[in-house]
């Protein structure tokens, strides 16, 4: 499948948020690859741009990514468009009637919307661009409350609201198909949320994750940093099993203090459980359970479908795991047992993300993907930062800027080998050890933003709720 055909094939257009543009390209390959089509952009194509035209898709396909996206607002069966009001009359002109006829019949009724991207129009001037679409064969009766069929004309003014142009740089026209699941991202929020802490992760990068992993109906997903379990509320409500770990008590049993302002302990029923009873898919919660992400309790061989997790970057909580007491000072002389009495020892970024690597080779199925948030000091990233796996391929990078310096990326891998035979090769090449610059992000973290951001200048707002959101 390619994005851009030629003229015989039927086109859809897809109109999509402009918040999350590097996840966008991601989340519609990983939700086309669900029905076993792919998606190869040609030159042409515009990643950034808010419209994609999609070639030799069928309806069904299109309804299926739209009944998943987050970052897809809406989709249309593309009759015509062009660069001008002209250009738009010949291609529509050429559009088969015999595709356009079954939606202008007499006994239906329809509307047509306007939509303009980064330019608002008057009421009038989109009467007017309705009027002057008249030369359609539209036989049916108006009807702007429950039309049987809806059509949008869409303009697009291009991307800087500083230099708006008076015409638009391109105009599409055609029929709605289906609405994206954006309010998915209002519904599910976190301020509405019965369990949260203070690193819930946001709904609708929760959701993206879900899509960026193909979670789908009875897949088995595991969070290993579960935290709160937003992730798994996300891969929830697509039908997965789920089931986490998080090496704090508190949180795996809803107990101690309450993340939420006004109130100073965690009430009764605050826990995982509860959220996924808020949205109507406990049946799918399988367990979570207090374990250190650096000591895996699983059974060997391949147990999940999808590991997908906001691994702890130690900003607002620290990078924990366990240890014992052997393993900080030796033991004294006449001491012949080992310490079973649990420590709390550093866990570099470099080897979370070495353990997590690891476990995802031989925990996920063949296919598997693994999803997780890597931190980023921007002045010194490089592709080569990212963590590899011999084991696991990289399907998408996709950055979050936070700060001035710093951005955390959302890495997406898939299982391609099984482990066994690689485990050696793994160690000897030195493409596979983790990065160690990986364990002074959080030095550089906090050393750039004292009280200045990296231009020297006080942070914005939006700076500041990002920060808040990565721990
Ligand atoms: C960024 S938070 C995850 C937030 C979660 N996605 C949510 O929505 O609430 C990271 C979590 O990792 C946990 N953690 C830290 N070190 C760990 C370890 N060694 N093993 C397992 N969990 C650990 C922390 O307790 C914290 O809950």
């Amino acid at each position: 499948m390619a994005l851009h055909c030629g003229k015989t094939c039927r086109q859809y257009l897809l109109h999509l948020a402009h918040d999350s543009v590097d996840f966008r390209l991601p989340e519609l390959k990983a939700l086309l690859a669900l029905r076993g089509r792919q998606c190869d952009p040609s030159e042409a194509f515009r990643e950034k741009s808010p419209f994609w035209r999609l070639c030799g898709l069928l309806e069904e396909d299109v309804r299926s990514v739209m009944s998943r996206t987050v970052c897809g607002k809406s989709a249309f069966e593309l009759w015509g468009h062009g660069r001008t009001a002209a250009e738009l009359k010949s291609s529509l002109l050429e559009y088969p009637i015999e595709k356009m006829t079954p939606f202008l019949q007499e006994e239906s009724t329809y509307k047509i919307n306007v939509y303009t991207f980064n330019k608002t129009l008057l009421f009038k001037d989109r009467i007017e661009k309705i009027d002057a679409l008249g030369f359609l064969p539209f036989k049916g009766k108006v009807s702007l409350k429950d039309p049987d069929h809806i059509f949008c004309l869409l303009e697009d003014y291009g991307l800087d609201p500083n230099d708006i142009p008076e015409e638009p740089f391109h105009i599409y026209f055609g029929r709605w198909v289906a609405d994206g699941q954006r309010e998915l991202i209002r519904s599910h929020s976190v301020k509405k949320r019965h369990f949260i802490g203070n690193t819930s992760m946001d709904a609708g990068l929760s959701f993206i994750m879900a899509n960026h992993a193909k979670v789908k109906a009875h897949d088995l997903v595991y969070d290993p940093f579960v935290g709160t379990g937003s992730l798994l509320v996300a891969c929830s409500h697509f039908g997965a099993y789920v089931c986490g770990t998080d090496i704090d008590y508190n949180t795996i049993h809803g107990v101690g203090k309450a993340s939420r302002k006004n109130q100073k302990w965690r009430g009764p029923d605050e826990n995982i459980r509860a959220n996924l009873r808020q949205y109507g898919t406990e049946s799918f919660y399988v367990d979570v359970m207090v374990s250190d992400a650096s000591k895996p309790v699983w059974r060997k061989g391949a147990l999940f479908d999808a590991i997908i997790t906001d691994p702890p970057y130690g900003i607002r909580e620290s990078t924990r795991r366990t240890g014992s007491h052997k393993e900080i000072v030796s033991p004294p002389e006449d001491f012949s047992g080992e310490s079973h009495v649990p420590v709390s020892m550093a866990y570099h970024l470099s080897d979370i993300f070495a353990d997590l690597l690891n476990f995802a080779a031989h925990h996920l199925v063949m296919g598997g993907r693994l999803v997780y948030w890597l931190p980023i000091y921007r002045p010194e990233y490089c592709e080569e930062m990212v963590p590899l796996h011999p084991c696991l391929s990289v399907i998408s990078n996709c950055e979050q800027t936070l700060s001035s310096h710093t951005s955390r990326r959302l890495i997406t891998m898939e299982k391609i080998k099984e482990p066994e035979v690689y485990v050696l090769a793994h160690l000897a090449d030195s493409r596979f050890s983790p990065y160690q610059g990986h364990n002074s992000f959080r030095e550089k973290y906090f050393s750039g933003i004292t009280k200045k951001n990296g231009k020297g200048s006080e942070r914005t707002s939006k700076e500041t709720q990002n920060l808040k959101n990565v721990q």
